[in-house]
């Protein structure tokens, strides 16, 4: 039994928690808080789980071997270090730190130590974007040619973060998974309308070698919650809504043809092709549920996992690029690719 300690019981910390209980082979021994209130609230929830105000008791726990890390962003290096440094396994929260070299630490540690170091992209553990990336990589989708999305609500101000490394992270961590290729460069604006806080709203444009491009519009200031996402191929094109209840994802079999015309090849004529719609069926199961099994199998099976260390890495460092580019008003800004990020 994987004895699981849980640093942070804010927004997040309780979907953990509570989907730990439900993970065999794993059992949360430990979650630690610097607020008082919420260390009460695992107490009468959690009666058998210890409970501390001082994370290092946690980490320092025999009976931890593992060590989630769910507070802000600014600390998920020193703790997540902390916890390799004394042998354990760690998940943190996306983003998986506030800087790639932090990052590349990370990975560097966790490898040296022969640990598991697993980033929290949960949307990669949902069955949309499992459908998604079958659907993306099967025989009839075609080309991808971009990959457009719209992830805006009245949303939670991050303090220590701007728009894009809160709810962009997901889509760079979709786009990772989904996407064959890896960005280029990126292009991003954006702007702060709440006096002393980061950037509420963005727009981040991702370049491909070839003729692939996506675009992702973030906003914490918008009076609707939308989660919307063009997926357009050459022979297919995906909408994909996670608001939906029961059809996330709706598959169009819709696009241009181009036909000669009687003067030839100088005269290439749009021809429009318009078929069926259909919705296909996807797992429904809590993604955190799939994705804490996952970690736990990882752990026991000496695996790597889906979401490791270096793809934590990567999206950071296109974060990176896209807060250069905010800075300089949407200049061009080409991602480094930095060692230990394949
Ligand atoms: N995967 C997802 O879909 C998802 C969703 C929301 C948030 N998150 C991530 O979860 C993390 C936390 O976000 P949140 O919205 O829960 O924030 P939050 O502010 O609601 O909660 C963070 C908690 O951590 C505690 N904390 C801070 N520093 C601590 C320390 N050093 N030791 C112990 N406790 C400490 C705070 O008291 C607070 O209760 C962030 O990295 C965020 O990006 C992920």
């Amino acid at each position: 039994m994987i004895g699981v300690g849980v640093i942070g019981y804010g927004y997040w910390g309780p979907n953990l928690v509570r989907n730990f209980a439900e993970v065999p082979g794993a059992r949360v021994a430990v979650v630690s808080d610097l607020r008082a209130p919420r260390l009460a609230e695992v107490q009468r929830r959690y009666p058998g789980v210890k409970t501390t105000a001082d994370p290092g008791e946690l980490i320092n726990d025999p009976s931890v071997d593992a060590v989630v890390v769910a507070t802000p962003v600014s600390t998920h290096f020193a703790l997540a270090m902390g916890a390799l440094r004394a042998g354990k396994h760690v998940l943190v929260e996306k983003p998986i730190a506030a800087a790639a070299e932090q990052a590349q630490r990370l990975i560097e540690e966790a490898d040296a130590r022969g640990k598991v170091l697993m980033v929290d992209h949960t949307f990669l553990y949902t069955g949309a974007v499992r459908k998604i990336h079958d659907l993306v990589h099967g025989p009839d989708f075609g080309d991808i040619y971009y990959y457009d999305s719209v992830r805006v609500n009245l949303g939670l101000f991050q303090h220590d973060v701007n728009v894009l490394w809160d709810l962009a992270v997901h889509d760079l961590s979709i786009l990772d998974h989904v996407l064959p290729a890896r960005p280029r460069a990126v292009s991003a604006t954006g702007m702060r309308h709440v006096l002393g806080q980061p950037e509420n709203i963005a727009y981040l444009t991702l370049f491909f070698d070839g003729r692939l491009i996506a675009h992702l519009h973030v906003n914490w200031l918008a009076p609707v919650k939308i989660r919307r996402t063009l997926i357009g191929g050459s022979k297919q094109m995906i909408v994909y809504d996670d608001l939906e209840p029961s059809e996330k994802i709706k598959v169009y079999d819709k696009g241009v043809t181009l036909n000669e015309s009687n003067g030839g090849v100088y005269q290439l004529l749009v021809g429009y092709r318009a078929g069926d719609m259909y919705a296909p069926q996807v797992d429904t199961t809590e993604a955190l549920r799939t994705e804490l099994t996952h970690f736990v199998e990882c752990i026991e099976g000496g695996r790597r996992p889906l979401s490791d260390g270096p793809s934590g890495l990567r999206i950071v460092q296109v974060l990176e690029a896209a807060a250069r580019s905010i800075a300089d008003r949407g200049r061009l800004v080409e991602i480094e690719q930095v060692r230990g990020s394949q």
